[in-house]
């Protein structure tokens, strides 16, 4: 069997070859991706590309393990980590380690995400001391959005850089293995990338990252919008589309099922 990557392996990768990662929700993408990705991502973004809810806030702790499981199960090489949801690690370092247990035993992942830099802190520390490796997102993060009022760039003004650079030191310091830069200006991730002694992992954060992650169905072509800072790789939504309109036409002209998808009998 092919040994997996493993937390330690990606904190290993500062400052060398990017580091290459994707979400994924399901196991048949998770056995696509995982022959090109250094780690595949369980974002609870699923909440929003997957099940239709409009920010993350809703996803409960459950079906982040129903899709975890799933990604574990279709991979074999890469690092998989699961998503902390909002509401499963905020209240205290105990709660949070619980939870991640949970997560941890329940999925056989590799590693668990949460929010948050320097308020999370004491919790990465209690995670990381106590055998749970964790990945920190700073920057944008989305499970704040009711407190942010929407989706918004960080660091686009000079003024808010000392307290994004303060977060990454934070969790850097507090154990975490990677740290996640989200919707950063450039010259903001480069500092970060620059001064902490962990892997950024940018998404709309500059390629000055130690390595990049994008939500696998916006850079397909599979989500009806997305943010600038997604390059669409594929146009597999088209694909669907038109695969399901030709279906449609031939069984409307019973052309489908042909003989060659038709059993007759054997005497
Ligand atoms: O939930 C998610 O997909 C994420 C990444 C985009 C970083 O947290
Ligand atoms: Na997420």
């Amino acid at each position: 069997p092919v040994k997996r990557i493993s937390a330690p392996d990606i904190a290993a990768r500062k400052g060398g070859e990017p580091i290459v990662s994707l979400t994924a929700y399901h196991a048949h993408t998770a056995t696509i991706a995982d022959d090109h990705c250094d780690f595949l991502l369980v974002g609870d973004s699923l909440g929003m590309v997957m099940h239709g809810y409009e920010s993350t806030v809703p996803v409960p702790l459950e079906l982040m393990i129903m899709h975890g499981r799933a990604v574990v199960r279709g991979s074999k090489r890469a690092l998989v980590v699961v998503d902390m949801p909002f509401g499963s690690y905020e209240e205290s370092p105990a709660i949070a380690f619980r939870n991640a247990a949970r997560i941890m035993k329940e999925t056989n992942c590799g590693a668990v995400k949460l929010e948050g830099g320097a308020r999370m802190a004491e919790t990465i520390r209690f995670l990381t001391e106590r055998g749970i490796p964790v990945m920190a997102h700073i920057g944008l993060t989305p499970q704040s959005i009711n407190v942010l009022g929407g989706f918004k760039t960080q660091g686009r003004t000079r003024d808010q850089w000392a307290a994004i650079e303060e977060d990454a030191r934070a969790v850097a310091e507090a154990g975490a293995f990677a740290v996640v830069v989200e919707a950063v200006a450039e010259p903001l991730a480069a500092r970060i990338t620059r001064d902490i002694p962990i892997p950024t992992i940018g998404i709309g954060a500059s390629a000055q990252c130690d390595g990049q992650v994008l939500v696998m169905e916006d850079m397909l072509g599979l989500s009806p919008r997305v943010p600038k800072f997604v390059k669409e790789f594929g146009k597999v939504g088209e694909a669907i589309e038109g695969a399901i309109r030709a279906y449609a036409d031939e069984v409307r002209a019973r052309s489908f099922p042909a003989a060659d998808h038709t059993y007759g009998v054997k005497d």
